[in-house]
């Protein structure tokens, strides 16, 4: 049996629009959008801009009443434009330029910043009406270490000292509003973690706000929702995390979510055709420009041959890319039924940081995307040409 996505064949849609090729299920990020509505029904949910930016994805996702999380002018630019409701959104910036500063002063955004001296450099733009400090706890969690963005060592955030200095600065130069964020890290399937956050956080909000005597409009505890990759993986039960942290959340203040991969992950498939079998080499015309994952953080990906999905595995091969890099692999020593050349393989789950860290190494041109919604197709993003990036 050929592989479907919605109710479309693989095949075709490779034949038809050609390969390397991001294809999208509407339907599923449908589903994740609606679960997650579900499970949080208290809470306000920014959608992570940086884990998808194709705008028809965001226009769907700002179609469905959620916020968006931005981490510089650019993304913010795509948030307006895929019509976010920006006073339900959020600009969280690492190191960001002062142009970036002025243009989320100007958008009307809810600012939250890194550093005390970014807030000295926004001050200089004007006062905004409420502001939000990112917090570093001492302790993140990620599938990588590369993906822990909280802890000693990281670039993220500010101890709690620190953030008490930022708020009393903010408080004395007029600003009245306030809210307090955390990001501590990517893809956790550890279902404890995000009741153990909203306490954490919890904490060193009520000690703020009762030494400065302010309050928190709102808590923000960050996205990092996993996505299974591997077989042995298991989904989260979202709703029992969501009746858990909603439960654990005490203050009186919104709580705040920005997930980005829950989105968008399962929906995306990248489909790529095999060009050239050698020894146990099963070579492709995708490479790590096409998706990084793997090669950045030794990502593991599911990955099926389209043609035939129910085919016996035969073999342990290696799957492997155009580019001249031994990283250039998107599977070592996978077990896979017979492939041929001029078959379609399907990446699974890649819907997230896919096509956004793509790039033009080794001159390879970024693919197309598509949209499939049960039968209807829509190009979302058209193939780059050789003349559009010379
Ligand atoms: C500030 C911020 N918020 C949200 C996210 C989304 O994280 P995830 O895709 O793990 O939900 C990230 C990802 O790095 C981030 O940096």
């Amino acid at each position: 049996m050929q592989l479907k996505i919605g109710n479309i064949s693989a095949i075709e849609l490779a034949k038809t629009y050609g390969t390397p090729l991001y294809v999208y299920d509407k339907s599923i990020l449908l589903n994740k959008m609606k679960e997650l509505k579900d499970s949080f029904p208290n809470s306000k949910i920014c959608y992570a801009i940086k884990a998808n930016s194709n705008l028809d994805i965001l226009k769907i996702i700002a179609n469905g009443g959620f916020g968006a999380d931005c981490s510089n002018a650019i993304e913010l630019s795509y948030a307006k434009k895929a019509g976010f409701n920006l006073k339900n959104s959020l600009f969280t910036a690492v190191n960001p330029k002062d142009e970036d500063l002025k243009f989320a002063l100007e958008s009307g955004v809810t600012i939250n910043l890194d550093d005390i001296s970014i807030l000295k450099r926004l001050l200089n733009f004007g006062t905004p009406e409420i502001i939000s400090f990112r917090i570093n706890p001492g302790f993140g969690k990620g599938k990588f270490p590369g993906i822990v963005v909280g802890g000693s060592g990281t670039k993220f955030g500010m101890n709690e000292d620190l953030a008490r200095e930022a708020y009393k600065l903010a408080k004395q130069k007029g600003i009245k509003r306030f809210g307090i964020h955390m990001m501590t890290g990517s893809c956790v399937l550890y279902e404890d973690y995000f009741e153990e956050l909203t306490f954490a956080i919890q904490e060193i909000a009520n000690r703020i706000s009762q030494s400065l005597d302010i309050n928190f409009e709102f808590i923000d505890i960050g996205g990092g929702l996993g996505v299974p990759y591997e077989p042995h993986e298991k989904a989260l039960n979202l709703k029992s995390i969501g009746e858990r942290v909603e439960k654990a959340f005490t203050y009186p203040a919104t709580l705040f979510l920005e997930p980005g991969r829950f989105f968008v992950a399962e929906s995306g498939t990248l489909l790529t055709q095999v060009t050239t079998i050698k020894n146990n080499f099963i070579g492709v015309d995708a490479g790590m420009s096409t998706l990084l994952r793997p090669a950045l953080y030794n990502a593991y990906h599911p990955i099926v041959l389209a043609n035939n999905t129910e085919s016996e595995y035969i073999q342990e091969a290696n799957i492997v890319g155009p580019i001249c890099e031994n990283t250039d692999c998107f599977a070592k020593n996978r077990a896979m039924p017979l492939v041929k050349e001029k078959d379609i393989l399907a990446i699974q789950v890649v819907g997230a940081y896919g096509f956004v860290m793509s790039s033009r190494y080794n001159g390879l041109l970024r693919p197309a995307e598509i949209l499939v919604d049960n039968e209807k197709i829509e190009v979302i993003r058209e193939r780059e040409k050789i003349d559009d990036v010379i």
